[in-house]
């Protein structure tokens, strides 16, 4: 039996079911955000299931979640793979999950065709991938590779003021499981991941061999004007911060929209203060999220973006606040050749494509040779509680997953 033959597509569908248990919505989503009860819950049970296979289950000090599977060379770094288990707050059942549940059955598959490695073969949970609740997104695997970024991500607070350093505390008591050292050396890793655009499926293609993944910036735009009576205070004399914000979001989606729309760019989240029907409001809040696969443009519309907060804004104030900066990554060479190679071996359907979305993956290719494995969901949909993909699909990208670790892990 080979590792590929060994994935068992019906147990890989049942755990994605079981999974969207926790934390499962009325329209057959998810809200598992990160270090929440249900995330918790997640956790608990892969460990539940990574232990009844005989696998060593351990964590990190920003709460990462290990599987391990033994190799038998003692002293050889491990080769790695894995996603996230948390997700939006209206999320589906494969973004991140998928790639948790590919990696698990990757090491169930080898154990089942009795494939001993000379590396271990690990499999991750990244702690707060969706950075929907705690601002940075990619933050386990961000402070994986870069350790000493651990104390300003403990400090972050969600958008009610919890300290993530409570919630992960929290979190850990619930779904504990013994601390290993932040940052261990890794020898490779491999990223798989529902493609969560459309492009797969319209080329009737099951597998993506990912490239490269864009560049991003978030930023939290804030508009303070002053409180007044709704009824009783002239257009004149207002303050009206929610009036501003919106003269500036307009100004922004012009000076964002570029010909070919390469350039995405959204406004997800608005608060306005007081939030009283009769109250001018004093202050807007909004998220921005830009992305492009080339830095310098993103470098250029954040100066045009800090122009306009001037221009467009008075008689209110605004301040640009930037919560995170992510370069495009390139992936490895040779990983990208292995999972096109893999594909091409297992008879499959392939095309190379670089990533929309950002995913762990982009932080792990700083520490070691990285790369990633897409399959198509069912018309790119995703960050949506009606994200789907067929059973037949995840499986085909674990094959080519449990392959790519298993010559991976004896190189
Ligand atoms: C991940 O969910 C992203 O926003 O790219
Ligand atoms: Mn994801
Ligand atoms: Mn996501």
């Amino acid at each position: 039996m080979s590792g590929a033959n060994s994935v068992n597509e019906q147990r890989l569908w049942q755990r994605h079911a079981d999974m969207a248990k926790l934390g499962g919505t009325p329209k057959g989503g998810v809200n598992r955000q990160a270090l929440s009860p249900e995330d918790a819950a997640a956790r608990n049970q892969l460990a539940a299931w990574a232990k009844a296979r005989g696998f060593e289950v351990f964590t990190d000090a920003i709460g990462n979640l290990f599987v391990r599977r033994a190799g038998t060379d003692p002293q050889a770094a491990p080769v790695m793979s894995g996603s996230h288990m948390d997700s939006q707050p209206t999320g589906g059942r494969f973004d991140g999950m998928y790639g948790v549940l590919a990696a698990f059955e990757a090491l169930e598959a080898l154990e089942d065709a009795g494939i001993r490695t000379r590396r271990p073969v690990l499999a991750v949970a990244w702690t707060n991938e969706e950075g929907s609740r705690f601002q940075p997104g990619a933050m386990g695997s961000a402070v994986f590779a870069h350790p000493e970024r651990l104390a300003t991500m403990l400090q972050q607070k969600d958008w009610e003021g919890v300290l993530l350093k409570d919630a992960l505390a929290e979190t850990l008591k619930a779904a504990p499981a013994p601390m290993r050292e932040l940052g261990f050396p890794v020898a490779s890793y491999v990223e798989a991941h529902i493609e969560q655009g459309p492009r797969l499926e319209a080329a009737a293609t099951t597998i993506g061999v990912v490239t490269a993944i864009q560049g991003s910036r978030r930023y939290i735009v804030t508009v303070e004007g002053e409180e007044a009576h709704a009824g009783t205070t002239p257009r004149a004399a207002r303050k009206d911060a929610y009036a501003a914000a919106t003269r500036l979001a307009a100004a922004l989606y012009d000076a964002t929209a570029d010909h070919d729309d390469t350039l995405r760019f959204t406004i997800g989240r608005v608060e306005v203060s007081p939030g009283s029907p009769n109250t001018v409001p004093g202050k807007a809040v909004f998220t921005i999220d830009m992305r492009h696969p080339d830095d310098t443009v993103l470098a250029d519309r954040e100066a045009a973006i800090e122009r306009l907060l001037a221009e467009k804004t008075a008689p209110c104030t605004a301040s640009l606040e930037k919560i995170g900066a992510m370069p495009p990554t390139d992936f490895d060479p040779k990983v990208i050749a292995l999972v096109r190679d893999t594909a091409q071996a297992l008879g499959l359907r392939h095309m190379e494509m670089p990533s929309g979305a950002g995913h762990d993956a982009m932080h792990i290719a700083s520490r070691c040779p990285a790369g990633m494995i897409f399959v198509p969901c069912e018309r790119g949909i995703s960050h949506n509680e009606i994200e789907n993909a067929t059973p037949a699909d995840l499986a085909a990208g674990t094959r080519v997953l449990v392959e790519v670790l298993e010559a991976l892990a004896n190189r």
